[in-house]
């Protein structure tokens, strides 16, 4: 499998907190990596500095062979980096579909908005999605599993290397999680690989082919998840281990 993420040495302050410590870790093609440790780990930092949000204070990170610096959300995404915040990073007051194509509004005669186009794939992934949510639907209205959805579904109008997602079966309904496991192993059978950050060890353990867990901005652990014991792995996230 080759290597298409390499994060190297990054720390991260934001002033006297130190977020990240020298934290490294890499990924492969089409692989399910699971991003673990407690509150406060530093887990959505290097997500952000991945996703163009935040530039690290220090160290480099190589993505498809060369070593790049993602100067904004755009700038990645453009690269192939698409994300699923762990706020979702939604429009309150937009529809779902204005959600989904924000910033990638689809126009027909090279200046109208083509709602229809934009209505009709809406509607198809969020079905893919099992989701109840309607393209029409504004997200001020929904339930917190329906705007997953909308938030999940805006990684899908275009072809990544890789998703990046923050916790995506935190706020859905015990009935949509399996959806959304499924999904992701749908993503790595299109090649995409995936950076699942989560605090569910059961959805980890169904899906990732490897767990990387951090503690304290530094990595404690970075293994395949076959060598992986579910104690082991809770021990590293609260610090009665430390290290594996
Ligand atoms: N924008 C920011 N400004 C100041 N401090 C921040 C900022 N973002 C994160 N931090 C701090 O950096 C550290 C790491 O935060 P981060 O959000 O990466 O943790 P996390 O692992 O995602 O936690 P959680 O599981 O609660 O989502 C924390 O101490 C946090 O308070
Ligand atoms: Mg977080």
């Amino acid at each position: 499998m080759s290597e298409i993420l390499h994060v190297n040495d990054i720390y991260k302050n934001f002033g006297a907190v130190q977020a990240l410590s020298g934290f490294s870790m890499s990924v492969n093609e089409g692989e399910i990596v699971g991003l673990m440790g407690d509150n406060g780990a530093g887990k959505s930092t290097i997500l952000k500095i991945l996703a163009g949000n935040y530039l690290a204070s220090s160290g480099t990170v190589n993505f498809m062979g060369k070593d790049v610096v993602f100067n904004s959300p755009n700038d990645a995404r453009k690269q192939g980096v698409e994300v699923v915040y762990q706020d979702l990073a939604l429009c309150n007051h937009l529809t779902a579909s204005k959600n989904i194509y924000l910033s990638r509004e689809k126009k027909k005669f090279f200046f109208l908005m083509d709602h229809k186009h934009m209505n009709d794939t809406s509607q198809g992934i969020l079905d893919q999605l099992n989701s109840s949510a309607r393209p029409n639907d504004v997200v001020s209205g929904m339930s917190g599993g329906q705007r997953q959805a909308v938030a999940i579904a805006r990684t899908r109008l275009s072809m990544p290397k890789i998703v990046l997602m923050d916790e995506p079966t935190a706020a859905v309904s015990v009935a949509q999680v399996p959806v959304i496991l499924e999904y992701i192993k749908n993503l790595q059978k299109q090649k995409i690989a995936v950076l699942l950050i989560s605090h569910r060890l059961p959805d980890v353990m169904k899906v990732c082919d490897r767990i990387v867990v951090m503690r304290l901005g530094e990595k404690v652990c970075d293994k395949s998840k076959d060598l992986c014991t579910p104690e082991e792995i809770t021990g590293l996230i609260t610090g009665a281990i430390k290290s594996a």
